[in-house]
């Protein structure tokens, strides 16, 4: 569903009035989105928006805006002046397969069309909830999200941080689109604010399992299972929680991750499961 409403999206890309559509970019951008990434963030999305009774279609428009974010970050993560990555989701990355320009315009692109989509009234909410999840997701990925948190990531490799300092860079670069994703349900369905800091919290849970078990697979597993290079944090000299205490210990943080990100929805009984089933997922995935 998410795969399909994706592609839709992009084959009609909304126009600011009688322009000349660069194909090339286009193509980049369909590159950096339909190329068999997890869809982890939107799985979130709609799972929390059917805790509160949003309607699917209009999920599904929330999973796709925040996944267009989540690939322009990796897209720009890739480049050379950033992680330098050749590999992504088992195919050549964006800058690779076409060109640096062409890669940081497609992500400027993705970022941009997330608010798009959020904003049109075919994202069928009340114009106040679409409003709180524009606001929302800019906070995630900006400045106070994921774009510091990136900052602070690659200024980490020249001056080390310490355990809560890496906490910290975690929960901005990876927890936040992860924090917005399970807040987003309750955002749309107009939850009150107990429930919406509630699954916000979850979030944040599942954020920084979701980052430590990225850091643990670079340390111990190899690119054909991952689908993108490993090894990459300690070539660039950045410590992690993984590589600072070792995988025995990232493994036991992980499942005391699970249980408080399970506690967190004991209120929503049953219907909660496949969320739960996320959080183990988070833990235990294998790439
Ligand atoms: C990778 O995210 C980037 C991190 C935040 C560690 P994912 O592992 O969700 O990437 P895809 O979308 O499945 O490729
Ligand atoms: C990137 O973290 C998180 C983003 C905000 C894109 P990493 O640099 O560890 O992600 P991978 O390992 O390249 O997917
Ligand atoms: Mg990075
Ligand atoms: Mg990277
Ligand atoms: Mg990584």
């Amino acid at each position: 569903m998410v795969e399909a409403a994706l592609d839709t999206i992009l084959a009609a890309m909304p126009q600011a009035g009688e322009i000349a559509r660069p194909e090339r970019l286009l193509a980049a951008m369909r590159h950096g989105v339909l190329n068999g990434g997890k869809r982890l963030r939107p799985f979130l999305v709609l799972e929390s928006a059917a805790l509160f009774g949003v309607k699917q279609d209009a999920a599904l428009r929330v999973a796709a805006a925040l996944e267009c974010i989540h690939c322009y970050s990796l897209v720009h993560d890739d480049l050379p002046a950033m992680d330098d990555d050749d590999l992504r989701r088992g195919q050549p990355t964006v800058h690779k397969a076409f060109d640096e320009a062409t890669a940081i315009l497609a992500g400027d692109s993705l970022l941009t069309l997330a608010f798009d989509i959020l904003a049109s009234p075919e994202t069928e909410l009340p114009a106040q909830a679409r409003l709180d999840l524009i606001q929302a997701l800019s906070r995630a990925a900006g400045f106070g999200g994921m774009a510091g948190g990136q900052a602070l990531d690659l200024a980490a490799a020249r001056d080390l941080p310490d355990e809560a300092g890496i906490i910290r860079l975690q929960a901005m670069k990876t927890g936040a689109l992860i924090r917005f994703a399970c807040e987003a349900g309750a955002i749309a369905g107009k939850a009150s604010s107990a429930d919406r800091e509630r699954m916000a919290e979850f979030g944040s849970a599942i954020g920084l399992a979701f980052q430590l078990a990225d850091d643990l697979l670079d340390l111990t597993s190899d690119a054909q299972t991952m689908g993108k290079a490993t090894g990459k944090d300690a070539q660039a000299g950045k410590a992690t929680l993984a590589s600072l205490h070792g995988p025995d210990w990232a493994r036991r943080q992980l499942r005391g991750l699970v249980l408080q990100a399970e506690e967190l929805l004991s209120p929503y009984g049953e219907s909660a499961n496949l969320l739960r089933a996320a959080a183990r997922f988070v833990a235990e995935r294998s790439h």
